[in-house]
Order: structure tokens, then C-alpha cells, then sequence
């Protein structure tokens, strides 16, 4: 009874009075302090799943919303995977801690093919379910300082204070398309009085900001990594949907301490199978054999379903292929006319060149919704989902922004990607994709795009 009531009301701070309606009252009234760790005073759920709840609720109300807010591919997984997912069902046996051997293969020769990495050992990596759980148990058993970057994903920095961390942030700058670069971090350790052992989370290609690093940027940067000693957790999730299919990873130039994290949820459409893993160099074997025993106490193994699944979907590399290439190409036209788009009327962003995120900063309107009595990035996007229905998250503690700067994270994945892929299909990767595709085939962001575009403008009217 406590345990049900507790959660309830952990994830609905604000709701606290209908919390001891719905459920009898304990005798005695516990407080936070009595229940929860004090450093998670602040602690709330994942920001962008309670914002993504309340769009839906205000959907089936009636209201036409286009929900940029929540990101996950638009795609369906590929079929063939499907099929082996239906063929393995039956697979109900626990697997090893570090996933199925085949599986670990399989993932080595799918690195070798995109990343040229000739020596990864199945035994370098460990499979999870999904790669988020696997970077929390990295920062849950890391003796030393995690550092996150500013912006980034908004669980990083949660998953580091529920990991007892009080991590440092190291801030980027839209002027440097948020990128880190050697002098940032120079300054960076000459500033902040850190433990001997550091542990960075870098997102290449970067959710929220669309950024991808250059193979000269990541050489750079391994020189200021190797020279501060720090660990690099490289969460490269969005490498497959790099536009240019050219992703480069930083293990290449500092192999020696990059964890690398990935998974199935985002090239491969396949959040919800959860599926995800880390390739650990020999060096940091300690880091690894701690993190299994983690997962050993914890979650004991991803699906065994959907290991064997995973297998021969990494097995097929042609057909995965294919569909990364025909993915990237349609993210590709949808996040450049969201940047056109957006950019045309002052907003200021970065052209994306991965995954399905344009972080614009709205920052061209800032006076205009002052003299309208809205002053922080949370008031605006309230405003904007008001009056003109689209709903984008906004930057602000969540993304490590401050709540007066007007940066918001848009995902143009709201269309219909069976659709798309379908259509792009039909023409071959040898055909470019016509002018009017996002109108046609991505019509709801087109529309979407438009609907803010114009908003924009109304704004600079006040
Ligand atoms: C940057 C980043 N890393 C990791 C993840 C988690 O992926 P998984 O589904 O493998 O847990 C996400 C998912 O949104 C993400 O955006």
C-alpha cells in the first residue's frame, strides 16, 4: 500500500491532494524526507514522458496538436526482423549476462562493416535492455567525476544524481554549433577541481542539438581527453542515421578509454524492444566486469526474444543497409526544411545532421513575448502550444539550459514513416527525393512547421 502511494505521488508532485483522495491515508503522514534519499529532493520522472502524457491527453480531447515533443523513429522495424522476432518467441531460457555469444558476434561484424573497428572481441561488450540502462549502471559503479555536457539528453544528468554523482556540466554555445572543442575543456579542468578519475558523456551525433563531430574535431578533442585523463562514454545511438553516412566514432582516435554505447532503438526502430549495449576497450575490462555484475544483480539479461532476433537482424547487413540508407535520406529532407523553414523568420538553430532533433532557439522573439508577460522558455512553449498547437519541449534545467534562454527541442517525426519509406523505396536510393516530399509524405510537419513559422511572425507583431 505505501509502496503503490509513494510512487503515485513521486511522480505527480504537483497533484499531491488528489494523491491522498485516491488512496487511503497512512495513520501517520510521511514526508518526502522520511521516504526518499534527501539529494533527490528534486528528483522528478523523465521530463519529456510526463510532457509527452499530457499532449495525449490534450489529443484525445479533441485538439489538433502537432506533437514535435517526443522522439522516437517514425519508422517500422524492419520486416525481416519482425518475422525472427515471432520465430524466437518461444525462447523463454535466461541468457548470459552479457548477452547471447552470436549476438556479440554479430554486433563485432557490424562495427567492423560501418566503423572499420578490426579488434572488438564479443567479450568487450555487454548487452542490455536498452542502452539507458546500461549508462546508469556505468555511472553507478564509476569511482570518480561524471561530467555532462550542456545541452544534452535529458536523462544523463538525472541518471548521474540517482547514481550518487553530483556531476559537473561542462556548457557548450550555439556560436559553435554546441560543440565541445579542446580549449573548452582546457578551461574547462583548469576550472573545476575534479577527482583523479573523470568520466565525460559526449553524444555523437547529439540529441537534443542534431550535431555530429568531424574525424578532425574528434582527433582534437581525444588530444585534451587523453592529456586530462578522462574516460570518454561515447553514446553514439544516432550514428547509423547520420545523413552523410559518415559517422566517425572517437574510439578511433582514443580508443584506449572510449566506452562505446549504442543500440537498436533509433536506426533500427526498435525503442520498444529494448535492446541495447557497450563495447568496452581492454583497458577499461575493470569497468566492465563491474558494470556485469551490476546487471547481474539487476536485470540478469536483456530479452531473450529479442536477442535472437537482434542476431539475425545484425546478420542481415544488406537489408539493414538499405533501410538505414532510405531512413537517413528522409530524415535528412524532413530536419533541412524544419532548419530552412525556422531559420527563415530569425529563428536561430543548427542545420541537424543526424537523428530527428532541431534544437531552435527562439531567441529573435524574446522582447516580443516579454511585453506579452512571458519570460521563460517553459511560458513560451505553453503559449505556443495555445495558440497555434504545436508542441515542442522546451530547453531550460531539463536540457541543462537556463530557463530564460528561449531553446526548445523539436523531433520532426510526426508523419507517417511506413509511408514515407515506402514511397522512398519506390523511387531507389539512385533517385533523389522530390521537392515537394515533406509536404506530401510528411504533411503533419510540413503543417506543423508552417503553423510555427507563422506563430513566429504573429509574435513579432506585439
Ligand atoms: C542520446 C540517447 N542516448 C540513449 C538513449 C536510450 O536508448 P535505449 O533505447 O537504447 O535505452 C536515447 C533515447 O532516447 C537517447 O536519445
Amino acid at each position: 500500500m505505501y509502496d503503490t502511494e509513494v510512487i503515485w505521488w513521486f511522480s505527480n508532485k504537483s497533484t499531491e491532494s488528489r494523491a491522498q483522495t485516491c488512496f487511503r491515508k497512512p495513520r501517520e503522514q510521511l514526508t518526502m524526507s522520511d521516504l526518499v534519499r534527501t539529494d533527490l529532493a528534486e528528483y522528478a520522472p523523465a521530463s519529456n514522458l510526463l510532457f509527452n502524457e499530457h499532449i495525449r491527453d490534450l489529443i484525445q480531447s479533441g485538439r489538433n496538436i502537432y506533437h514535435f515533443a517526443f522522439g522516437q523513429s517514425p519508422f517500422p522495424v524492419v520486416e525481416s526482423a519482425v518475422q525472427a522476432l515471432k520465430d524466437h518467441a518461444g525462447e523463454n531460457a535466461y541468457l548470459p549476462v552479457a548477452g547471447l555469444k552470436q549476438l556479440r558476434q554479430a554486433i563485432c561484424d557490424f562495427h567492423q562493416k560501418y566503423d572499420g573497428f578490426d579488434d572488438v572481441d564479443p567479450e568487450d561488450i555487454i548487452v542490455g535492455p536498452g542502452s539507458k540502462e546500461l549508462i546508469y549502471l556505468v555511472m553507478h559503479v564509476f569511482n570518480g567525476d561524471v561530467i555532462v555536457v550542456s545541452p544534452s539528453w535529458t536523462t544523463y544528468k538525472p541518471q548521474a544524481r540517482l547514481a550518487h554523482h553530483i556531476p559537473f556540466v561542462l556548457e557548450t554555445n550555439l556560436d559553435n554549433a554546441w560543440k565541445l572543442t579542446p580549449r573548452l575543456i582546457n578551461e574547462f579542468v583548469e576550472k573545476n577541481k575534479m577527482k583523479k578519475n573523470r568520466l565525460l558523456i559526449l553524444n555523437n551525433p547529439d540529441n537534443p542539438t542534431g550535431t555530429s563531430y568531424s574525424e578532425q574535431e574528434l582527433q582534437e578533442l581525444s588530444g585534451a581527453f587523453r592529456k586530462h585523463n578522462i574516460i570518454v562514454l561515447s553514446d553514439e545511438i544516432y550514428s547509423r542515421i547520420r545523413y552523410d553516412q559518415n559517422h566517425v566514432s572517437l574510439a578511433k582516435f582514443y580508443p584506449e578509454r572510449t566506452i562505446i554505447s549504442t543500440g537498436l532503438s533509433k536506426w533500427a526502430s526498435a525503442g520498444g524492444w529494448r535492446l541495447g549495449y557497450h563495447m568496452y576497450p581492454k583497458q577499461l575490462s575493470d569497468l566492465r566486469k563491474a558494470v556485469r555484475s551490476a546487471a547481474s544483480h539487476t536485470y540478469t539479461s536483456a530479452p531473450s526474444p529479442v536477442q535472437y532476433a537482434a542476431t539475425e537482424m545484425f546478420q542481415n547487413l544488406d537489408v539493414c543497409d538499405d533501410y538505414i540508407k532510405h531512413c537517413s535520406r528522409i530524415l535528412d529532407a524532413v530536419g533541412s526544411y524544419c532548419y530552412w523553414e525556422l531559420t527563415s523568420v530569425g529563428v536561430k538553430a543548427v542545420k541537424p545532421t543526424a537523428g530527428y532533433y532541431i534544437f531552435p532557439d527562439f531567441e529573435v522573439i524574446k522582447e516580443n513575448l516579454k511585453r506579452r508577460g512571458f519570460k521563460t522558455c517553459e511560458e513560451m512553449c505553453a503559449v505556443m502550444l495555445d495558440e497555434c498547437g504545436v508542441a515542442v519541449m522546451a530547453g531550460g534545467p531539463a536540457f541543462l539550459r537556463p530557463v530564460d534562454e528561449l531553446t526548445t527541442r523539436l523531433c520532426y517525426v510526426p508523419f507517417d514513416g511506413g509511408n514515407a519509406l515506402a514511397y522512398s523505396r519506390s523511387l531507389g536510393l539512385g533517385t533523389e527525393l522530390p521537392e515537394n516530399f515533406v509536404k506530401d509524405y510528411c504533411t503533419p510537419v510540413y503543417n506543423g512547421i508552417q503553423a510555427l513559422k507563422n506563430w513566429v511572425l504573429d509574435q513579432k507583431k506585439h
